[in-house]
This record gives structure tokens, C-alpha cells and sequence, in this order.
């Protein structure tokens, strides 16, 4: 594997060795009018960030990657890119591993999270999306085990440069498959991947613990729960436990 990944066809890689966050570079650049599909990867970030303002360990070994897209839809379906990012991620991992998403956007193998997304838009007015910024945080070499994880980590073996070259093309499938076919597909496609409808979860709300059978996603992606006091839809939230 040669030590500059190869991108799919028009798109731009900005390679750096370190960097603070690279969502961060990603936004830098879309904001001075970089195209879609300029892709920024670092060896290593010194202040990758997850979701919920969690960091993100970052250290030489794994991929750490921010593709710029220009979507022309609303700011309301942007989380829609979340569910794209998660298969493109599911698309790459090696055939006999078991690999599950986990609502919103997680992706869980062989029972671990082995990558994480962090989608960040830029709206401008009138409800206009300038700009997604797609992160995705990916364990190649090593599982990061830190005290604040809920879960056990994996890893997904191959090189960093290999698993970038895959997953920019996968990003560019899903995507071109999303823009043709529209959420409809994604959403199905999401869910074949999902843990078993009924299953048990509990969904983290703030303070609020809700727990619930799962139900499936609806039409913009919200999580829908079975609960006790009848369903339940789960715009945003953090699922806990038994994972779907
Ligand atoms: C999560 O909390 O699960 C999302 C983690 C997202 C991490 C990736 S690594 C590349 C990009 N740059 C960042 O600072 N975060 C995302």
C-alpha cells in the first residue's frame, strides 16, 4: 500500500501529520470555498472531539478523517448524512466480522465501537446549507480503552492509508446513493444493519432515562421506542445498554 491514499475521482486530500481537529480544519477550508469531497486526514489530532462535547482520543494508529459535502437540502435533513457516514463505515469492515449500527450513529464490531461520527453543518440564511463537515474517527490499528468509555472498543485492522482509501470510496457510493434514491433507501439499508426491532434499549435524554423496545427510525431518522406509556420518538439522545 503505497503511503499516499488514493481518492475517488475529483476529490482532494489534505494530508497533515498533526493537527487540533480536523472537522475543524475541514469547516476552515469549506468556509474559504473548498469543493466537496476535499477530504482532511491527520496522523493524529491533538483535540479531536466526539459528540456531546466528549474528546476524542487521537493518537498515531488510527484514521481520523473530515470530507467536506455541499449538500442542496434542507438544514432539517442533514442528520440524514449521519446514517450515510455510518453505512459507508459498515460498508468498509472486513467481510466475517460482525459489524452493527447503533442509532444515531455509531458502529459497533464483533460487539465494540470501532468508529465514531461527528457531523458539524454550516447553515447560512434562509435555512441554506453551505456546508456538512462528515468527521469520522475509525480504531485501524488500536482500540483506545478509556475510563469514560460506556463500551468495549475494536479495531479494524489494515492499515490507516487502506481504510481511507476504502472509505472515501464508500462515502462517495452512499452518498450518490442517497442524493439518487433519497433517505427512504438509506433508512432501510440502516436498519438491515440495526439491532433487532423489539429489542430493549434505554435512551439517555438529559437527566431523563427512557427505556423502551425498539421500533425502528422514522422518515428523519428519529429513534422510535415502545415504551410503557405508549411510542415514543427520540429525536436526539444518547442509547445506552443492550445497543440497536
Ligand atoms: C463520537 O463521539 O462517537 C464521534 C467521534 C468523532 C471523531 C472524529 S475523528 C475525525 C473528526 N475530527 C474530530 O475532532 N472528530 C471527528
Amino acid at each position: 500500500m503505497s503511503s499516499t491514499p488514493v481518492l475517488p475521482d475529483g476529490w482532494t486530500l489534505v494530508a497533515l501529520a498533526s493537527v487540533g481537529s480536523t472537522n475543524d480544519e475541514a469547516a476552515r477550508l469549506a468556509d474559504s470555498g473548498a469543493s466537496e469531497g476535499t477530504v482532511v486526514w491527520a496522523r493524529e489530532q491533538t483535540g479531536g472531539r466526539g459528540r456531546r462535547g466528549r474528546r476524542w482520543a487521537s493518537p498515531v494508529g488510527n484514521l481520523y478523517s473530515s470530507t467536506i459535502v455541499r449538500p442542496t437540502c434542507s438544514a432539517q435533513r442533514t442528520s440524514e448524512l449521519g446514517f450515510v457516514a455510518a453505512l459507508a463505515v459498515a460498508d468498509i469492515v472486513p467481510a466475517g466480522r460482525a459489524v452493527r449500527l447503533k442509532w444515531p450513529n455509531d458502529v459497533l464490531v464483533d460487539g465494540g465501537k470501532v468508529a465514531g461520527i461527528l457531523l458539524e453543518s454550516a447553515v447560512g440564511q434562509a435555512g441554506h446549507v453551505d456546508h456538512v463537515v462528515i468527521g469520522i474517527g475509525i480504531n485501524v490499528g488500536f482500540a483506545p480503552q478509556l475510563p469514560e468509555m460506556r463500551y468495549p472498543g475494536a479495531a479494524l485492522g489494515g492499515t490507516v492509508e487502506a481504510a481511507l482509501e476504502k472509505l472515501t470510496q464508500a462515502i462517495a457510493t452512499r452518498l450518490a446513493e442517497w442524493r439518487r434514491e433519497g433517505f427512504e433507501t438509506v433508512r432501510a439499508a440502516w436498519l438491515a444493519k440495526a439491532g433487532p426491532l423489539g429489542l430493549e434499549v434505554d435512551v439517555r435524554l438529559g437527566e431523563e432515562l427512557v427505556r423502551g423496545r425498539f421500533a425502528g427510525l422514522d422518515r428523519e431518522g428519529a429513534l422510535l421506542l415502545e415504551t410503557s406509556a405508549g411510542p415514543r420518538k427520540i429525536v436526539s439522545g444518547e442509547l445506552l445498554g443492550r445497543a440497536a
